[in-house]
């Protein structure tokens, strides 16, 4: 523990995966835990698909517009504020890679955060793809026009069988190759890339820390793993 709560400090690159984990202590259900009262009887792959889309457009909009309504609500918890300050004393040294979609890491004041399953808080354009923030949710109109060309957006995240968008991708693989240490937070670990990118880290040397209640795929590999919640791990790493 002393150990990595030193090479933390001095690393020269830090690369963070965050998962639902982490937006657990702000009351955000999980992918799998937002299926419940009138959503229960779906999977989350009979919504969050392209062919879900195509053939119920409004339902699945009612489904994000439900979930958007509560990620509004939330507040950051703890650990998001932890990981923001750490960039803030260290805003060269940081990458946040986040596969969550509710948009609090931004919200806790971390500005370098790649999204690499978009952002629930927007919607993007079917035609033109420009993308714009969903505004008031007691008023959305389902779906919702572009402003730009009017023509109907779909949600800003990345639907199972979709590609995760490249930019982000790549951003993440180079700082996790790169990093000094990786931490990962609250993923299970057992969707592309949160299952390799940690590996990369390793393979070239680096430190893995992981922050977990339960051990995943990622804790047979860790050099350490934290087995409690973001951010009593996260303080016990950080905190002076
Ligand atoms: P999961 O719901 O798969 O995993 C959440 C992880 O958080 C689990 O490993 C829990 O043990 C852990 N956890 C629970 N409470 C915690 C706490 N207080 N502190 C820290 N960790 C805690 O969520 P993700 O790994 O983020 O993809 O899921 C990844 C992706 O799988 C989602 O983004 C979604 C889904 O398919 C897409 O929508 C494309
Ligand atoms: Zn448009």
């Amino acid at each position: 523990m002393r150990a990595a709560r030193d090479r933390l400090r001095r690393a020269a690159r830090v690369a963070v995966l965050t998962g639902a984990g982490v937006s657990k202590e702000s009351g955000i259900p999980t992918f799998r835990e937002a299926q419940t009262g009138l959503w229960a009887r779906f999977s989350p792959e009979e919504l969050a698909s392209p062919q879900a889309y195509r053939r119920d457009p409004e339902q699945v909009w009612r489904w994000y517009a439900e979930r958007y309504r509560n990620c509004i609500r939330a507040e950051p918890n703890r650990a998001h504020r932890l990981l923001a300050d750490l960039e803030m004393r260290r805003p060269e040294a940081l990458l946040l890679v986040t596969q969550n979609v509710d948009g609090l890491h931004a919200r806790a004041g971390s500005q370098r955060v790649q999204e690499l399953h978009g952002n629930l808080t927007q919607a993007r354009c079917e035609r033109c793809q420009r993308t714009a923030p969903l505004g008031d949710p007691d008023t959305l109109e389902l779906p919702p026009p572009c402003p730009h060309c009017g023509s109907p957006m779909r949600p800003n995240v990345v639907w199972f069988g979709e590609n995760l968008p490249s930019s982000a991708l790549e951003a993440a693989y180079v700082a996790f190759l790169e990093a000094e240490v990786a931490l990962v937070i609250g993923t299970s670990g057992v969707v592309e890339p949160a299952a390799s990118l940690a590996r990369l880290t390793a393979q070239q040397g680096g430190l893995v820390i992981e922050i977990n209640p339960e051990a995943t795929p990622l804790s047979a590999y860790a050099n350490l793993s934290l087995r409690t919640g973001a951010s009593e791990g996260l303080s016990r790493l950080l905190d002076d």
